[in-house]
């Protein structure tokens, strides 16, 4: 893992991102799928997939807009996306100039913000970036500090060194500049207060049982943060120990909800 490189993003550079990028979409995509459902991305839209990843919902909204449709998708490292038709860019949402393509009907970016100190200037760029009307769709998690619920599967010692583990992940990420609590606390309000009408924010949770994309993320996570974590204490045993307990077909747990917050630029005369 490198937490010292250009942006602060906690995984870059580590060897396990493509397991990650896999288990995060499985994970994810339907809820995605879901909220662009009820948001009705129109045929033909102009679209900037922020911090596209593996590119799942870059292909996703290739597939929704058809072949009128433009869709864009940008990363500062695009090595892993994947997404035939659309528009690769290597770019820095903090600091580039948006992309070509717009100005855009829909842009969408999920778990990304999270990880950017200068989230809240990000917002305010994505708003210029809309066409009038446009929608932008941020998603994030529903992070709380103190660790993942156990439901099922393991005892008490298991599930406080399950919880422990969850929760000094939080505690990494928040000490390389993410905010994964933002989310569910300020991304509402930031997109409000970026001049943005009818916000509407919708949450998600699930759980995930020993084996599942979810509990693979866990033991993802073991690997690709294992020096932050022994300096919080834990040792390799206790990291194996959580990958057994995630790939434990009797355990289940939740996982933190997705949060999906939606707002629309006001169309050409300030009109909804
Ligand atoms: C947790 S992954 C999420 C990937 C994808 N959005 C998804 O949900 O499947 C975060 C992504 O944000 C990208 N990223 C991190 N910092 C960025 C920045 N400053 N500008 C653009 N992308 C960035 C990473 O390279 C990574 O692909």
């Amino acid at each position: 893992m490198s937490t010292a490189c250009e942006t602060q993003y906690a995984f870059h550079g580590a060897v396990e991102v493509n397991d990650q990028l896999d288990a995060l979409e499985t994970m994810l995509d339907p809820g995605t799928a879901e909220c662009f459902r009820a948001q009705g991305i129109p045929a033909g839209a102009r679209c900037w997939e922020v911090g596209a990843g593996g590119g799942s919902i870059a292909r996703h909204l290739m597939a929704l807009t058809g072949p009128g449709g433009r869709v864009v998708a940008t990363d500062i490292d695009t090595s892993r996306t994947v997404a035939p038709g659309a528009e690769i860019l290597r770019h820095d949402v903090r600091r580039d100039p948006a992309p070509p393509g717009g100005p855009f009907d829909v842009i969408h970016a999920r778990w990304v913000l999270m990880h950017l100190p200068e989230r809240r200037a990000v917002i305010r760029r994505l708003v210029d970036a809309l066409a009038p009307g446009g929608r932008l769709i941020i998603e994030e998690s529903a992070v709380t500090s103190d660790g993942l619920p156990v439901l099922t599967g393991s005892g008490p010692a298991d599930a406080d060194l399950f919880r422990r583990f969850t929760g000094a992940v939080v505690r990494i990420l928040a000490d390389v500049g993410a905010d994964p609590q933002w989310g569910a606390r300020d991304l509402h309000a930031a997109m409000v207060e970026s001049s943005l009408q009818d916000v509407q924010s919708i949450h998600r949770a699930e759980s995930w049982t020993g084996g599942g994309p979810g509990s693979r993320l866990h033991d993802i996570h073991t690997r690709q943060l294992r020096e932050p974590l022994r300096s919080l204490g834990f040792t390799d045993g206790d990291l194996a120990r959580v990958r057994r307990i995630a790939a434990d077909p009797g355990f289940s747990a939740m996982w933190y909800p997705l949060v999906s917050t939606c707002g629309r630029k006001a169309a050409r005369g300030g009109q909804h």
